[in-house]
C-alpha cells in the first residue's frame, strides 16, 4: 500500500504498547515494572521477579510462597514424555530438544489449553515455568547418557534444577549456595527485555491465537540462533577457536574488523545498548567473584578479558557503538559451574520463560491486539503469461 514503510529488522518500528520493561539503550537502563535490574538481581529469587513480570508487583510473601509451592508440585513429566527423549541421538541439541520437548508439552494439555480461559493460562503458566527447566536437565542428562532424575520438591527452584543436572542416583546431592546464588542472579538478568526477537516471536505466534505451549516452543527456536540467545554459546567456542589455534587477540580482532569470513566478535553488540549493557556489567562482576568462590581458574576468562579491552580500544568498534553483551561473560561463569557449552542457551530460555509468558499474557490481555502481520515491498516480475497462453 502506498503508506508502507519499509524497515528491515523493525529498527523503528513499534508493534505494540507494553508496560512490562523499560529499557534506555543510550544511558545502560533495564527495569522491570519499574525496578532497576541492579536491585533485583541483588535481592530478589527467580521466581519472585517472574510473578513481578506477570502480574505487574512485587508478590506478597503468602502469594509467593503458595505459587512456589504449586510450582514444586508441578515439575514432573508424563512418562511417556520422558520416552520421547530416547527417540532422538545422544548428539542432539539441548535447544532442539528444548522446544520439541515444549511442542510436545501441549499434547498433554489438550482441551486445557485455552489463550481466552485465564485459569487455563493460570495453570499453563505454573506448568511450563515447573517444566521448562526439568526439560532443559533432561536434555543435558540425555547427552551425556545419564539417568534422569525426579524433581525433589523440598529444593527450591534453582537447586532443583542444579539437582537435575548435577546429581546422580548414587550419591546424596548437595547444593553449592555459590553455584545457586550465581545461578538465580544470572537468570534474574535474563528473565525479560521488551521486545526481543524471541518475545516478538512469542507475541507473533500467539497473535494467531495459539496456546502458551506453542508459542513459547516458537520462542526457544527464535532464542536458538547465533546472534540472539546461541551468542552465549557461540561466545565460549569463539574463545576456545582463539586459544587452540593459538592466534593473537590482535589478530582475532583484525579479523573481525575486516569481516573476513563473516567473523563477528560473538557477545559483543546491541540494537538497543550503545553505551553499554547494564547485565553484562552485572555478569562480569559476577564471573570474577563466582570463579574464585569455585576455587576455578579459566584462562578462558583472562582471554574474554583481554578481548574486551583490545575491542574497546579500537576505533571499528567505538565508532560502531560496540560494547560487550550479557553474553560476552555468562559462559565462563556457566562453564565453572559445570555445564557444557551447549547447556548455555537452553540456561537463557529458563532464564527468558517468564518474560515470554508476561508478553504472551499482556498481549492477550490487550483489547488492541491483532494478529501480527507485516507488510511487505513486493519487487518481483511483473504480471506475465504462462508459457503458451
Ligand atoms: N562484531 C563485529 N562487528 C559488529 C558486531 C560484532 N559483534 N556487531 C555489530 N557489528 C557491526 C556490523 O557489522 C555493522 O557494521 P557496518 O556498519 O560496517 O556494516 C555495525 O556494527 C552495526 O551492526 P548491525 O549488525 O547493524 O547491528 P544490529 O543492531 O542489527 O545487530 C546484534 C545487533 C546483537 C545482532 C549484533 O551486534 C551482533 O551480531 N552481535 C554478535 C552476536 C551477539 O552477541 N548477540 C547477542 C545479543 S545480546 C543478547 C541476546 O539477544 O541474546
Amino acid at each position: 500500500t502506498g503508506h508502507t514503510a519499509l524497515d528491515y529488522g523493525f529498527v523503528n518500528t513499534a508493534a505494540t504498547k507494553s508496560a512490562i520493561t523499560f529499557i534506555d539503550g543510550d544511558e545502560g537502563i533495564l527495569r522491570y515494572r519499574g525496578y532497576p535490574i541492579e536491585q533485583l538481581a541483588k535481592n530478589s529469587t527467580y521466581l519472585e521477579v517472574a510473578w513481578l513480570l506477570l502480574y505487574g508487583e512485587l508478590p506478597t510473601a503468602d502469594q509467593l510462597a503458595e505459587w512456589d509451592d504449586k510450582i514444586r508440585h508441578h515439575t514432573l513429566l508424563h512418562e511417556d514424555l520422558k520416552r520421547f527423549f530416547s527417540s532422538l541421538p545422544h548428539t542432539a541439541h539441548p535447544m532442539s530438544v528444548l522446544s520439541a520437548a515444549t511442542a510436545a508439552l501441549s499434547t498433554y494439555y489438550e482441551g486445557q489449553s485455552d489463550p481466552n480461559n485465564p485459569e487455563h493460562v493460570e495453570l499453563n503458566t505454573i506448568r511450563l515455568l515447573a517444566k521448562l527447566p526439568v526439560i532443559a536437565a533432561y536434555a543435558h542428562k540425555k547427552s551425556i547418557g545419564h539417568a534422569f532424575l525426579y524433581p525433589d520438591n523440598s529444593l527450591s527452584f534453582v537447586d532443583n534444577f542444579l539437582k537435575l543436572n548435577f546429581g546422580n542416583l548414587a550419591e546424596v546431592y548437595e547444593v553449592n549456595p555459590v553455584t545457586s546464588r550465581a545461578l538465580e542472579r544470572l537468570l534474574i538478568l535474563h528473565e525479560d527485555h521488551e521486545q526481543n526477537a524471541s518475545t516478538s516471536t512469542v507475541r507473533l505466534v500467539g497473535s494467531t491465537g495459539a496456546n502458551q505451549f506453542s508459542s513459547i516452543s516458537a520462542g526457544i527456536n527464535a532464542l536458538y540462533g547465533p546472534l540472539h540467545g546461541g551468542a552465549n554459546e557461540a561466545v565460549l567456542d569463539m574463545l576456545a577457536r582463539i586459544r587452540d589455534s593459538g592466534e593473537s587477540v590482535q589478530r582475532f580482532v583484525e579479523r573481525v574488523k575486516n569481516k573476513e569470513d563473516g567473523v563477528k566478535l560473538m557477545g559483543f553488540g546491541h540494537r538497543v545498548y550503545k553505551n553499554f549493557d547494564p547485565r553484562a556489567k552485572l555478569v562480569k562482576e559476577s564471573a570474577d567473584e563466582v570463579l574464585a568462590e569455585l576455587g576455578v581458574h579459566d584462562p578462558l576468562l583472562d582471554l574474554a578479558k583481554e578481548l574486551e579491552e583490545v575491542a574497546l580500544s579500537d576505533d571499528y568498534f567505538k565508532e560502531r557503538r560496540l560494547y560487550p553483551n550479557v553474553d560476552f561473560y555468562t559462559g565462563v561463569i556457566y562453564k565453572a559451574m559445570g555445564f557444557p557449552t551447549r547447556m548455555f542457551t537452553p540456561l537463557f530460555a529458563i532464564g527468558r520463560l517468564p518474560g515470554w509468558l508476561a508478553h504472551w499474557t499482556e498481549m492477550q490481555n490487550d483489547p488492541q491486539t491483532k494478529i501480527g502481520r507485516p507488510q511487505q515491498l513486493y519487487v518481483g516480475a511483473p504480471e506475465r503469461n504462462y508459457p503458451g497462453l
